[in-house]
């Protein structure tokens, strides 16, 4: 069995984050997006992996390679433009060959790994697999319709869905679909849909088996989404405390990496600090993950996700819910009702409340 794992896309819904980087190299609790997908499918004995790439885009490879580091071999797939999830099966039939796959898509993020839904796969001896997730909102995903326990139809994002089960990211294939990609029509949006494939296998009479996803999966389009994801994962940290620890109160688990230093300061877990960052006569609240190299000092940050060599200091209110990227610096003055001064780039967003 191969894999073929999604890192391309245009991630418009986490701009400005994704102008500069990739969405898929963003850390949940210090650990890269993509790592998460690699994972489930070494630990699913899947070594043969294709991930697709923007053509135009070098920051994949650069950080995973050949795959050696991680234990498993890629072959990249460069994609022209991000012309749909049916079009990315499209241009992968060289790589995956005769054999079935497993189809990842890089920004999904579930409790559990992928075993079960392969076993499963395995188990029905169907033509495609789907893992379905019960969601409140079904009309912002590809929505199955089921009768007698069997899938009798699938619709991308309908006003009207016929059922609650989401069509997640994770989806097992024989050779078949590549008859079905190689046959659909471009949508009113100009992309080749990987529901419309699926309905073409349904309409010729192939068989879709399913599985429930039961535990926690999610789709990390939007910063609120990974927000959630980070708190997810910190929710299951272990404790690890590998820093100097000078005059601090701390409750809870906290992930400190090597040589943090913190000192005057109150922290309260779950929390993660990665490597070379240092806290002086701050408050970290829960579910907040910093990244290496990382300064926090007489500020106060909770639930949120501050990536490598970013500075806060003398901020004096409370910093939640946020997304911070590489190299950023928030400077506070210490003084109520001052005036603010931002020098911002294209499509940030500051919000104070
Ligand atoms: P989406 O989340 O549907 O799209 P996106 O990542 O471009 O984000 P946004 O909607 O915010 O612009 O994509 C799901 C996954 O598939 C994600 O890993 C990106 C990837 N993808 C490709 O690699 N090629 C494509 O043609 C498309 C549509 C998505």
């Amino acid at each position: 069995m191969k894999a073929l794992i999604t890192a391309g896309g245009h991630g418009t819904r986490l701009r400005p984050i994704t102008h500069t980087q990739n969405k898929h190299l963003i850390p949940i609790a210090n650990k890269l997006m993509l790592d998460y997908a690699l994972e489930y499918v070494r630990d699913a004995n899947i070594n043969d992996v294709g991930i697709i790439i923007n053509a135009d885009d070098n920051s994949i490879k650069s950080e995973f390679g050949d795959g050696s580091s991680r234990n498993i071999k890629i072959t990249y797939i460069p994609q022209d433009a991000p012309l749909g999830l049916a079009h990315v099966v499209k241009i992968s039939e060289k790589f995956i060959g005769s054999d079935p796959f497993i189809f990842y898509l890089g920004d999904n993020i579930l409790v559990g790994g992928i075993n079960k839904f392969v076993s499963e796969f395995k188990n029905a001896g169907s033509n495609c697999h789907l893992a379905l997730s019960k969601v409140p909102d079904p009309n912002r995903f590809g929505v199955a319709e089921i009768k007698d326990d069997k899938i009798i139809g699938i619709e991308e994002k309908p006003a009207n869905p016929k059922s609650n089960f989401a069509v997640t990211g994770i989806y097992l294939y024989d050779s078949t679909i590549f008859e079905a990609v190689n046959n659909i029509k471009p949508s009113a949006r100009g992309e080749l849909e990987i529901s419309d494939a699926h309905q073409y296998l349904l309409n010729k009479g192939y068989h879709i088996s399913y599985s429930e996803i039961t535990g926690w999966w999610k789709d990390t389009g939007k910063p609120s989404d990974l927000l959630e994801a980070n708190r997810l994962v910190l929710d299951n940290i272990k404790d690890n405390r590998e820093a100097i620890l000078t005059d601090c109160e701390v409750t809870g688990n906290i992930h400190l990496g090597k040589n943090v230093k913190i000192s005057n300061s109150k922290l309260d877990g779950p929390i993660i600090i990665n490597d070379d960052s240092i806290i002086d006569k701050a408050h970290i609240a829960p579910y907040t993950a910093i990244g290496k190299r990382c300064t926090i000092i007489n500020s106060k940050v909770g639930y949120s996700i501050i990536m490598s060599d970013s500075k806060i200091s003398n901020v004096e209110d409370k910093i939640t819910n946020s997304l911070i990227g590489i190299d950023v610096q928030i400077i506070g003055n210490h003084r109520e009702h001052s005036a603010h001064r931002f020098i911002l780039g294209d499509q940030s967003r500051v919000e104070i409340d």
